[in-house]
């Protein structure tokens, strides 16, 4: 019972308006399908795919008011004067009333919106610290020549308690980092809201606040890549005492607030197929990045605009989207947790299976992501995969995992309950899992998707 819905709870606020037929394929097509993609799930056709948690990234349902704002012609709102067409104006109004910074930059994706905005603001030869970062802003920071320090807790690295915050940044660490190379020498302190390299855990708005206070010292900047602020917002409210009666709009703006800008994809929590920002609370840098967007040709389209802003509304209308998403993570995650070596505690955006401990005591070859994801869809046509590629800190620690991305406003649960019916017979069967190897084909370039033989 709820109090603020007057006794009744509510949990799903949408229904079914379309739906898209899944395939139920029989094993023989999946062994066919298996063979014919050199057992690289990644590459087996759409459509005999029947459930795909390989990203949660532009895949979400379309509502209603997407749909109508898709069909209505728009103005155009690209090239020098994008700023002042009428999809612009909706979107700045929208972003500020719900993220409160001053000035945004929309681009195709978060990747364009990273690569812009380390040009603008990292130094090369300098240092950013940074919590496990995304893969893409990893690779962006690196191009302009400057070095990643990992001060994340150690928390993250621990797959087994129940820590609410393993996403958090180590305070120590980071002082540490900054008498070591001097102040000067930081570009910013770049935090990853919900880090999807160690199992999607949040961050504190307390650590964020102890981090903005130590950076704001030594005159560094705080930058988010914020493209799982909601369902981060969401494990506040969930685990943060002090969070635990304010609303997830508030903290979502409390979170921005902190910060001096940073880098968004909108494809993941805002639910849209493109679209990504550059936010910041210095006019000069927007204008850069508005340059360099127009430049590179990563602007967002007027209609692309205009979805986000409709989504935006839709989104803040109720809890229950932000918190039916990870409620629904945490439901997939309570099957499996108890026989499945999942990554503790359930996380926000997929669950994470650690292979040391599924393989154990067997060491898990190189590939065993790939062929856990490749038995999963031979035995029932779901989509697994090893998700982003680990930080080099996690590797070198011998981290193997497999990630489930759930997207948001997909599935059912009744699809979560066949993913982890796959998973546990998986489990069970865990010797019968054929190994993979890498196939060398000269002929085949290093950027050719992998092929593998089984073992
Ligand atoms: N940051 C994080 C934390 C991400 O997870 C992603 C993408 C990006 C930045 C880049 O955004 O895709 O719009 O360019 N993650 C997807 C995934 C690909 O499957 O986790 P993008």
């Amino acid at each position: 019972m709820d109090s603020a819905t007057n006794g009744v709870t509510f949990s799903v606020p949408y229904e079914m308006a379309v739906v898209r037929p899944l395939r139920q394929t029989t094993e023989p097509e999946r062994q066919a399908a298996l063979a014919r993609a050199h057992y690289n799930t990644d590459i087996i056709p759409q459509e005999l795919i029947y459930i795909d948690l390989s990203t949660d990234s532009g895949v979400s349902a379309s509502s209603i008011g997407q749909l109508a704002a898709a069909a209505q012609p728009v103005e155009p709102g690209m090239g020098l004067a994008s700023e002042g067409s009428a999809a612009y104006g909706r979107l700045a109004a929208a972003l500020q009333r719900y993220f409160g910074f001053e000035y945004f930059v929309p681009t195709t994706q978060g990747r364009s919106a990273e690569r812009i905005w380390t040009k603008i603001n990292i130094k090369p030869g300098s240092v950013v610290a940074g919590n496990l970062l995304f893969p893409s802003t990893r690779n962006h920071i690196e191009m302009v020549g400057a070095q990643i320090v990992d001060v994340i807790g150690e928390a993250a690295h621990d797959f087994v308690t129940d820590e609410p915050f393993k996403g958090n940044i180590d305070l120590n660490k980071l002082e540490q980092l900054i008498q070591e190379k001097g102040a000067g020498q930081i570009s910013c302190v770049y935090v990853e809201l919900s880090v999807n390299s160690c199992g999607g855990h949040p961050v504190s708005l307390d650590n964020l606040r102890s981090v903005k206070a130590i950076a704001a010292r030594h005159k560094i900047p705080l930058f988010l890549d914020a493209c799982r602020l909601l369902e981060n917002s969401a494990l506040i409210q969930a685990r943060e005492a002090a969070y635990r009666q304010r609303s997830l709009a508030d903290i979502v703006r409390e979170t921005c607030a902190l910060a001096d800008g940073g880098t968004m994809s909108a494809l993941k929590d805002f639910l849209v197929t493109t679209g990504g920002f550059i936010f910041t609370r210095d006019r000069s840098s927007q204008q850069k990045a508005a340059m360099q967007s127009f430049l590179d040709g990563v602007q967002l389209s007027a209609g692309a605009m205009e979805a986000i802003s409709v989504t935006l509304p839709e989104i803040f209308a109720s809890e229950a989207y932000m918190t039916q998403r990870v409620e629904q993570v945490k439901y997939l995650w309570d099957r499996l947790a108890g026989t499945v070596p999942a990554l503790r505690p359930a996380s926000g955006h997929g669950v994470f299976i650690d292979l040391k401990k599924f393989f154990a005591p067997i060491v898990p070859e190189p590939f065993a992501a790939e062929a856990l994801a490749a038995f999963v869809y031979l035995k029932s046509g779901i989509r697994l995969s090893k998700g982003p590629p680990l930080a080099p800190s996690q590797a070198a620690r011998g981290v193997q995992l497999l990630r489930l991305a759930v997207p948001a406003r997909k599935y059912l649960n009744g699809h979560m309950d066949d993913v982890a019916e796959a998973m546990r017979y998986a489990y069970a069967r865990r010797n019968e899992i054929m190994g993979l190897k890498k196939i060398d084909d000269p002929a085949r370039s290093k950027y050719d998707p992998v092929h593998f033989v089984t073992l």
